[in-house]
């Protein structure tokens, strides 16, 4: 277990292990004593800080690089003071690359005010050859560069920068190997993600995921119930599974697991009050799975179920893999198993080819499902993915006129959805000073649900129950019930 090594302790004269983790203890180390004499000749510990574009997956990928970071000896910081700047990147959508290059361009002259700092790059981005390429002609200034596979090595690529002054680029295009036992720095002492498995077989046709992050491997059941029982022991109660695709969680296994299986041993174990899970593709949610969300006590009554157009033909060329029908029945049957369950999508509009016809399908369907909130995008186009040249991309106008109209018919049902419960006492997890107001907190429904309430931070962590008095559209403003 991580916790028990002493890096001190690491023989740093000796040659680098070559077995992990062992490896990247020993570079840690190594960093660490940098990090003494970056402290004897400065008067002061280097700072870091780490920012992440994407989703959940990467959110959890920067929890680990803040984690060696705090082993080595770096304080957190703010991007303008920090010595150390790390972008951890996401590329599914053009505008995520923009936002990068335009974060960078500031970041030059930064960079020449404070002679120490050092700018990393990593995540999905970084799996692309022409983004590295692009970095290497026209950013120099940046210092290190590595993609999703190679995460782990982070202690490593930051001690080779250090020895070598020179850019570091160091970019795998695929790996089977999973490395377990690292530190990580948690956003929450509460409530943690945990990583089930790493990347998406799919290849849904507009999507550049699994191109960026390899091919769907998960993680030994044993190794993930080992992280949660230590987390709980460490004050986690709320636990969140990352996986693309958690419906297929287990199927590449030596002794293959089922997701609804794993579930059931997260379920027993104490500590263990809230489980939530992401993403779940339709195409792979089983029965089964319907069934242990029906007897949980502990999973969350929210799933968030990516229907991504309502059109059958437009899912077809998606390669999504079910048709509009089998959606719905799907929705109907976890309905009827969890008839209090918050359903939430991803939707995209524009897709290539994507006809009026098809758009009204899109409405239709969120309409009949009623979806507690949706997040909707405009299609964009990534380079080597099939739809990127399918014919018939639809015009820039035509599909702002439908995201309004979409956008329009999503808020408005899920304000209704959410009015639902107003006046109900439910029980949320506090979890932070609320932004607006000192003296109030939020919480998090089960439902996914936010309502804010007046309470004092040492609540914070702890579960509460709360009547919903004003539902506000998407939140609940409520009073906490005598505790
Ligand atoms: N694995 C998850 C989704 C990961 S990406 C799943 O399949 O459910 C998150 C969302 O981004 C997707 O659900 C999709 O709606 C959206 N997305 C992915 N590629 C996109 C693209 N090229 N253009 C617009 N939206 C995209
Ligand atoms: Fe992308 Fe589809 Fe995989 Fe989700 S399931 S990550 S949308 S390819
Ligand atoms: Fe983006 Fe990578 Fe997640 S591309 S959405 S950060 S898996």
């Amino acid at each position: 277990m991580y916790n028990e090594i002493d890096l001190d302790k690491i023989d740093i004269a000796a040659e680098p292990p070559t077995e992990e983790p062992a490896r990247q203890y020993y570079f840690m180390a190594k960093c660490r004593e940098w990090v003494r004499r970056f402290e004897q000749e400065n008067g002061r510990l280097p700072k870091a800080c780490v920012t992440t574009f994407g989703c959940q997956m990467n959110a959890r990928d920067s929890e680990k690089l803040r984690g060696v970071l705090r082993e080595i000896g770096y304080r957190e910081g703010t991007e303008e003071k920090a010595d150390f700047v790390i972008y951890n990147t996401c590329t599914v959508r053009e505008n995520a690359n923009t936002r990068v290059y335009g974060r960078l361009g500031q970041l030059k002259p930064a960079k020449k005010k404070n002679s120490h700092m050092m700018i990393g790059l990593c995540g999905c981005m970084m799996q692309e050859p022409e983004v590295v390429e692009k970095l290497k002609k026209s950013y120099r200034f940046v210092d290190i560069i590595f993609g999703t596979h190679n995460i782990y090595k982070f202690a490593e690529l930051l001690f080779t920068r250090l020895e070598s002054e020179r850019m570091v680029i160091d970019i795998w295009k695929d790996t089977d190997k999973i490395v377990e036992d690292l530190p990580n720095e948690r956003k929450y002492p509460f409530k943690s993600g945990v990583n089930i498995m790493f990347g998406c077989n799919n290849f849904c046709s507009y999507c550049i995921v699994p191109y960026v992050r390899g091919r769907e491997r998960s993680r030994e059941p044993k190794a993930i119930i080992r992280e949660i029982e230590r987390l709980c022991a460490d004050g986690v109660s709320e636990i969140m599974l990352l996986g693309q695709n958690v419906n297929s969680y287990g199927k590449t296994l030596e002794q293959p697991v089922t997701f609804a299986g794993l579930l059931e041993e997260i379920e027993k174990i104490d500590g263990v009050r809230r489980i939530r899970f992401m993403t779940s593709h339709p195409k792979d949610l089983s029965d089964e799975l319907i069934e242990v969300m029906g007897r949980s006590k502990k999973i969350c009554k929210h799933l968030h179920l990516p229907v991504q157009s309502g059109s059958t033909d437009i899912l077809k060329k998606m390669n999504r893999r079910y048709t509009k029908e089998q959606y719905l029945e799907l929705v109907r049957k976890i309905r009827a198993a969890v008839p209090d369950i918050s359903l939430t999508t991803d939707i995209i509009v524009g897709f290539p080819g994507e006809t009026e016809e098809d758009f009204l399908e899109t409405l239709d369907i969120v309409r009949q499902v009623r979806y507690d909130s949706a997040f909707t995008f405009i299609y964009s186009k990534r380079t080597g993915t099939p739809a990127a040249v399918m014919e018939n991309q639809v015009p820039d106008e035509v599909i702002k006129e439908r995201f309004d109209r979409l956008l329009t018919e999503v808020q408005k049902i899920a304000a209704e959805a959410c009015a639902v419960h107003e006046g109900s006492v439910q029980e949320a997890l506090a979890e932070e000073i609320s932004g607006h107001d000192s003296t109030m907190l939020t919480g998090r429904l089960s439902n996914n649900l936010l309502v804010h309430f007046p309470g004092e931070r040492k609540l914070l962590g702890r579960y509460v129950d709360v009547k919903l008095t004003e539902c506000k559209g998407f939140y609940y403003i409520g009073e906490m019930m005598g505790r």
